[in-house]
């Protein structure tokens, strides 16, 4: 299939993804307004997928680029594709929809396109963005996943998914009994040295979708991410496949997850790299530099959250 910036795929509840979508968390040093310019440049350029999430602490402002950009006439609100993330401290079956309208409210939109838990655990309610200090609650996701289902049967949101479920998880979701929806997509960090074969095979065969993220290497923001960690676009092999295409190695690194049937996010809020990471539609990697890149694999995670690793739901004690 020759993909496009337009190119959408069908989940299975029926409703549609762009492959490509702009990713919108940014460290707190960053000035929110940053990320109103950079959705409205981006919806300009042709974005349709915009990743934001409660936690991020910006809806207002990147609600305020979108419906902007529906004001002057650039988009309809049905052309855009808005996921939000249900933060873990309303993972209480009676918290849930208060957490997604909190969301709605900060947006000013009237629904969301995708609502997904953000992680598999949960954390005791706080009443603010404020995660710390952290404080583990128990409350069982496959409850949390009814009150999304309400959520959807309310019209507030269009599909639901998950983020960050490992397979074993994953399980458990579908063989709930009474199950009503199937998760639409897997929200999970995917990139050259994270290639999640396994989890990619798995969730294929259950019809989920994977969504990529951290593909560029992340932010590599100071409070989540090792500063010792490998600088992903710094790597010389990808370097010298971007060479043969003369492609920057972002397109490359991006351009190898969508050739694997995988929806890519990547943040920026620079003018000039949101143009670039849009050339990914213009060149397709063969298939022995898809091995090359394949061949980079080495399990390695950005974004840990090693802060929750005590807690009985963190995801990546497992394989995959
Ligand atoms: N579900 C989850 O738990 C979860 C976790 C992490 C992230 N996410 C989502 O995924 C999105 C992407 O992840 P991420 O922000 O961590 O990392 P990322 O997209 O891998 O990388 C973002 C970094 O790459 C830079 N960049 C962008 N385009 C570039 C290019 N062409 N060349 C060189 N550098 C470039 C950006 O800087 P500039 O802005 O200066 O261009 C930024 O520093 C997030 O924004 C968020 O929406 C979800």
């Amino acid at each position: 299939m020759s993909l496009t910036k337009d190119t959408r795929l069908t989940l299975h509840d029926g409703n549609t993804m762009p492959v490509i979508g702009l990713g919108t968390f940014a460290s707190a040093d960053v000035p929110k307004s940053d990320g109103t310019e950079a959705t409205k440049f981006a919806i300009d350029l042709g974005y349709r997928h915009i990743d934001c999430a409660y936690v991020y602490g910006n809806e207002v402002e990147i609600g305020e680029a979108i419906r902007s950009k529906i004001a002057d006439g650039t988009v309809k609100r049905e052309e855009i594709f808005y996921t939000g993330k249900l933060w873990c401290s309303f993972f209480s079956p009676d918290l849930v929809r208060q957490g997604l309208e909190a969301s709605l409210k900060a947006l000013q939109l009237d629904y969301l396109d995708l609502f997904i838990m953000h992680w598999p655990f949960s954390l005791k309610p706080a009443d603010t963005h404020n995660t710390q200090p952290i404080a583990f609650d128990n409350v069982d996701f496959c409850l949390t996943w009814e009150a999304l289902e309400r959520c959807k049967d309310a019209g507030l949101v269009k599909s639901i998914g998950v983020s960050n479920f490992n397979r074993r998880q994953l399980e458990r979701l579908l063989s709930k009994p009474g199950l009503k929806y199937k998760p639409v997509c897997n929200q999970v960090e995917y990139h050259v040295y994270l290639n999640q074969s396994k989890l990619l095979e798995y969730c294929k065969s259950k019809d989920i979708v994977l969504v990529a993220y951290c593909v560029l290497g992340s932010s590599r923001d100071k409070d989540w991410v090792d500063p010792s960690s490998p600088v992903l676009l710094e790597d010389p092999v990808l370097r010298s496949v971007a060479g043969k295409y003369n492609r920057s190695p972002a397109e490359v690194a991006m351009r190898f997850i969508l050739q694997k049937g995988v929806v890519v996010l990547a943040k920026s809020f620079n003018p000039a790299r949101l143009k670039q990471n849009l050339g990914v539609f213009d060149f397709e990697l063969n298939p022995e530099d898809m091995d090359t890149l394949d061949g980079l694999n080495r399990n390695l995670r950005y974004a840990k959250l090693t802060v929750m690793k005590q807690h009985p739901e963190y995801p990546f004690h497992d394989e995959y």
